[in-house]
């Protein structure tokens, strides 16, 4: 293990994530919009600014990320956000919008990271699904058709990179206890057992790469133990 970029690096599952990298030693590559929300002050931590939501800029953003970090070799590709409403609610624009962050920027950044990996002849991608990946929910039609793409999008991008020694893992969780929540008018409840931790994926990840190179973990599901949830007031916009 190298050298690792992290989408969505500055809050929830990508930051715990980072920091477990971190407490190894391995330099992180973070991207997010809003670093001030985690000051790491390890040198191994190098934060970039970037919208995700810019498709048009990726492939610059991806040669400038390879260009200064061509030792990466681990790809957790994990920036999202969650809306959660009937279909007829969502404008043309929020819906290219959260596609574009939440489907489009994954596949695109996946295809610079694959080069990279093919000509290294090394490399291990995590995709962040979900449960939804899995199946449909309620007012969940754009968060399922993102996710549902991303675990189609992972399932044929292991079978076409297996023979260029790059392994491809999706990671499907239930509800994460994180701030995805804040822009939501749902959260799971408080006690233990309704959530998983952020630090619970990271360590799934940290323990994914340590399987023997000849193994491929291709999907990990989890959930909460239970499923309780409380409605809310809605905190902010993403
Ligand atoms: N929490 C859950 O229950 C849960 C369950 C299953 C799957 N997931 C998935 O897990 C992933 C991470 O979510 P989380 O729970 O950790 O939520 P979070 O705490 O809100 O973190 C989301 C991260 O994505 C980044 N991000 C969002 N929009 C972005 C954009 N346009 N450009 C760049 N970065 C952007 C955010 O950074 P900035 O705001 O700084 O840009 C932040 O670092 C998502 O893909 C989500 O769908 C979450």
């Amino acid at each position: 293990m190298k050298k690792v970029l992290i989408t969505g690096s500055s809050s929830g599952i990508g930051r715990a994530t980072a920091e477990l990298f971190l407490k190894n030693d391995i330099p992180v590559v973070g991207v997010a919009r809003q670093h001030e929300k985690f000051s790491h002050k390890s040198e191994l931590y190098m934060p970039i600014t970037a919208d995700l939501s810019k498709i048009e800029r990726l492939p610059q953003l991806s040669n400038e990320i390879l260009k200064n970090h061509p030792d990466i070799d681990i790809f957790v590709s994990n920036a999202g956000y969650g809306d959660f409403q009937p279909i007829e609610n969502f404008s043309t624009k929020q819906i290219q919008n959260f596609l574009n962050v939440n489907l489009i920027s994954h596949i695109t950044l996946c295809r610079f990271m694959v080069s990279h990996m093919k000509y290294k002849k090394n490399g291990t991608i995590f995709i962040i699904g979900s449960e939804s990946s899995l199946s449909g929910g309620k007012k969940g039609t754009l968060y399922s058709a993102a996710k549902f793409g991303l675990r189609g999008f992972c399932q044929a991008l292991r079978d076409e990179v297996a023979t260029s020694g790059i392994r491809v893992c999706l990671l499907n969780p239930g509800f994460v206890r994180t701030p995805f929540f804040e822009s939501l008018n749902f959260e799971p409840k408080e006690t233990e057992n309704n959530a998983i931790e952020p630090e619970d994926i990271a360590k799934i990840i940290h323990d994914l790469l340590h399987t023997r190179i000849g193994t491929n973990i291709d999907e990990v599901n989890l959930s909460p133990t239970t499923k309780s949830l409380n409605f809310k007031p809605v905190k902010k916009d993403n």
